[in-house]
């Protein structure tokens, strides 16, 4: 098998989403935004209601600040437009009714009506059809997030066209009718989804903040792309399946997950990175776990994510903290969280045993192959 990663590449963590333009003249409504991706160290897997996208638990992520991994979008309001239409990489992405996508167009324009019908003297543009056009700078549906960058980047783009007073919180419910996580990529920083307890509305299953970028500026994200192909099992088939097939689904969404939230929490907010290391890691061990617990069974890593977790379990034994915290998410491709004094020496290491055509450059600097003092090859 090839065993190589695409490319590796770091990313400082995260910041708000606050790279649009809005144009507004006398006829033209457009706006365009972009937003980030955002890698979760607690993994929401599972929903306890499907139409409105309310998850079996509560998750938290760490959003990615730099421009490599966004998705940008466009929306624009014309009334000549004959139907709303979504072009996805330069592609029609059909609006089914009743769809994610129909969903969270319906509930802006119905924001946009509120508004309209509080502020008279703004242009009546919430019943014009919309166009909306959206690109991902990486690889869709590799297992990088992408449909929480493009459903984050479609409500944010829409919320600039209509002018909306909402908050990145209350975007974040429509966000998250799109595509659960993308609900955490209107905020930069460390996220919380709080799984909420309203199964009508669903008005408290939304993002948070935890923690901005600045708290803790020193953490970056290692993405060491494995393959970046189209997964085989989507994330929403993928969780049907495990909440209707595992048993250990249910221990992991009554015992496992609340206290991992406090902890990893709290973690964050005494920057402690051993801590949040280890619970990343076992967080991500274990949504592995209920993958392959789910029959049939579904296998996200390759050997290549596998190599890499004995990699990086082997260079945490070097100190007495771990160093770097792995996590996976449905797909091979890993990413190494680290702090910054860190990173080069993982990349080296990363290097070492999977050599790439072309260069790595971290920090303006090439980054050689190389293992660290101690490290132990067998
Ligand atoms: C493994 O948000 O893609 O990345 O809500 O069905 O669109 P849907 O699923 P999606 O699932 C993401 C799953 C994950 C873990 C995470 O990001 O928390």
């Amino acid at each position: 098998m090839l065993v190589r990663c695409a490319f590796i590449e770091t990313y400082k963590t995260p910041f708000y989403c606050n790279n649009f333009s809005s144009h507004s003249t006398m006829s033209i409504y457009q706006a365009t935004t972009s937003a980030p991706v955002n890698i979760a160290c607690i993994k929401y897997w599972g929903k306890r209601n499907e139409s409105l996208i309310l998850p079996t638990n509560s998750s938290l992520s760490v959003t990615l600040s730099q421009d490599n991994l966004r998705s940008t979008t466009t929306a624009r309001a014309d009334p000549s437009f004959a139907a709303d239409c979504l072009w996805l990489n330069g592609k029609v992405d059909p609006i089914k009714p009743g769809g994610r996508l129909h969903t969270c167009i319906t509930e802006m324009k119905r924001l946009r009506t509120a508004f309209e019908a509080a502020n008279p003297d703004q242009p009546k543009i919430a019943s014009f059809n919309v166009h909306i056009c959206s690109f991902n700078n990486f690889p869709t549906a590799a297992g990088l997030a992408s449909s929480a960058s493009g459903f984050a980047a479609l409500v944010y783009a829409l919320a600039k066209l209509y002018a909306l007073p909402q908050t990145p919180e209350e975007l974040s419910l429509i966000a998250r009718r799109g595509s659960g996580s993308a609900c955490r990529s209107l905020f930069g920083g460390f996220v919380a989804w709080d799984m909420g307890s309203d199964d009508v509305t669903g008005l408290d299953s939304k993002a948070r903040q935890v923690a901005p970028e600045s708290h803790w500026p020193e953490m970056e994200a290692l993405i060491c792309v494995v393959n970046d192909a189209k997964k085989g099992t989507s994330s929403t088939s993928g969780m049907q399946r495990t909440v209707v097939t595992s048993a250990l689904l249910q221990h992991r969404i009554g015992y496992v997950v609340p206290s991992r939230m406090a902890d990893i929490e709290s973690a964050i907010a005494d920057k402690r990175f051993g801590d949040f290391a280890e619970i990343t890691m076992r967080d991500s061990n274990q949504f592995h776990a209920v993958a392959l617990d789910t029959y049939p069974p579904i296998f996200y890593m390759n050997d290549v994510s596998r190599a890499i977790i004995a990699i990086i379990t082997e260079y945490n034994r070097l100190s007495d903290q771990p160093k770097a915290a792995y996590t996976y998410d449905a797909g091979p491709n890993a990413v190494i969280y680290a702090l910054t004094p860190n990173v080069r020496e993982i990349a080296q290491l990363v290097l070492y045993y999977f050599p790439q055509a072309e260069k790595v450059v971290i920090g303006g600097q090439e980054v050689k192959a190389a293992l660290p003092e101690g490290f132990n090859e067998a």
